[in-house]
């Protein structure tokens, strides 16, 4: 019984004294993402297995320890997307983007599943807000991807993030690099862990990744790919920060970032926060020269990043940041009787109509339990109705605020209440920012 009413380990549920938060964080992103041109996509929640192992690359933690895998009653193996830019790559070879006009920018909010051990900011189920630019290779391309992050940071008020950028080259200088990883990690071989024995061979960067303490420690002397930049490449990243200190974007070089997944060339980039412990990284991104041509497109030098919504929130709240409350109820309607409740019935669903945020009683209560209610609603204005009124067609119109009541003409009430409601936003609203009268 105790499993049916409590969530799997690892997920959330986010209730709507909360969830308001999250829509606005959400919809100032996709505001702000919108300014920059990226419009969204939506992809399925889950994919055929291939493209995440191609994708991500075989030689991850993602692929090889965190995925959700299994097969449907077809025998496909299918799995819940751990992250959302494999699954917009895909949609965008499989939809011909590339005939458009490039570059296709694209932007998504999407839940995506990692069987990681959960703990402050780790999760099964997370969320994501990201962004894919197809098409761009020239560096302002990258200085304007973080330029959009850094908006929305700047936008919700968050100052406590740190930008650090490196460029882990092209498959030409990571040749030359990837032989100096092994010859680095030979001599130390037996001290790391199973996983990063095989990553040698394969793919040795894999193993500056690596989560086990052993590990870690033995990479945190390892060379550094800037060492290995080809010119090109090196070009390339001293243009993305020329771009950035002209847009006055502060930043700092980590040779250290590799990333997590397999598919970033040049450019990459993280926003780090050092007030939500260990799992630090609010967003991550950056360059994927190479990625459509393998997963079978065209070669379509892209790039993009991602930033976790439960991450942001964990630092907007230890940064003290207020979010705007939601609007309030306007109008709250208590009724005595059947009548009463037919012309509250009709009365709120005339004012929902025109946009008006209206509640009625639908539990069948007293008069003194329905003002309770209306008061824990925080209704600005209160109408009480009975056989009397109805009879009379005259309606009092209660400002909870002033506590004046206004009697109103039943036939009127719709027009004279937008009137009056109206008329109070606006007061409120000068009231709050402070502005005088018209004169
Ligand atoms: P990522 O660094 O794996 O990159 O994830 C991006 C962000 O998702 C992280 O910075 C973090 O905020 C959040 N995140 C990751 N794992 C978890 C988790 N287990 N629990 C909570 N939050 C998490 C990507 O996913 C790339 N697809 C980003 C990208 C887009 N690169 C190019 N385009």
């Amino acid at each position: 019984m105790a499993l049916i009413t409590k969530a799997v380990k690892g997920t959330q549920d986010t209730l709507p004294t909360v969830s308001y938060k999250n829509q606005f964080v959400e919809e100032t992103m996709m505001r702000i993402a919108h300014n920059f041109g990226f419009h969204e996509i939506r992809t399925p929640v889950f994919e055929h297995t291939e493209l995440f192992q191609r994708g991500v690359g075989d030689t991850t933690d993602v692929v090889q320890k965190e995925m959700y895998t299994f097969e449907d009653k077809g025998g496909r193996s299918i799995t819940l997307r751990p992250e959302g830019t494999a699954g917009a790559v895909r949609a965008f070879l499989e939809h011909g983007l590339f005939n458009e006009a490039m570059p296709q920018k694209v932007s998504y909010l999407t839940s995506c599943y990692r069987y990681e051990k959960p703990q402050a900011g780790r999760l099964r189920e997370f969320h994501q807000f990201g962004v894919e630019c197809f098409g761009a290779a020239a560096p302002g391309a990258d200085a304007e991807l973080i330029g959009l992050a850094q908006s929305i940071f700047d936008a919700l008020e968050i100052e406590d993030l740190s930008l650090e950028i490196n460029s882990i080259g092209c498959p030409t200088c990571r040749k030359q690099y990837h032989a100096a990883l092994k010859a680095y990690f030979k001599v130390r071989e037996t001290e790391l862990c199973d996983t990063c024995r095989e990553r040698l061979e394969k793919n040795p960067m894999r193993i500056l990744d690596c989560k086990s303490p052993v590990c870690s420690a033995i990479a945190a002397d390892a060379p550094v790919v800037l060492d290995y930049l080809c010119d090109e490449c090196r070009t390339h990243f001293d243009a993305v920060q020329a771009h950035l200190d002209a847009m006055m974007i502060p930043y700092s070089i980590n040779p250290r970032i590799v990333r997590g997944l397999d598919y970033y060339t040049r450019t990459v980039f993280e926003f780090v926060s050092d007030s939500i412990g260990a799992q630090g990284t609010v967003c991550g991104g950056g360059r994927y020269d190479g990625l459509v041509e393998e997963l079978g497109g065209p070669h379509t030098p892209s790039l993009g990043f991602a930033l976790g919504i439960e991450r942001l929130l964990l630092v907007m709240h230890s940064q003290g940041i207020e979010f705007p409350e939601p609007d309030p109820c306007t109008l709250y309607i208590a009724t005595m009787g059947e009548r009463a409740a037919r012309e509250a019935s009709s009365i709120a669903q005339s004012l929902r109509g025109e946009d008006y945020r209206v509640e009625c009683d639908i539990c069948d209560r007293s008069l003194k339990a329905q003002m309770k209610y209306a008061g824990k609603l925080g209704a600005r204005f209160t109408l009480v109705l009975g056989d009397d009124e109805i009879d009379k067609g005259v309606y009092a119109l209660k400002n909870m605020k002033t506590g004046t009541s206004t009697q109103i003409a039943a036939d009127d009430f719709i027009e004279e209440f937008m009137e009056t409601a109206d008329l109070d936003t606006e007061t409120h609203l000068r009231e709050m920012f402070g502005l005088g009268g018209d004169n």
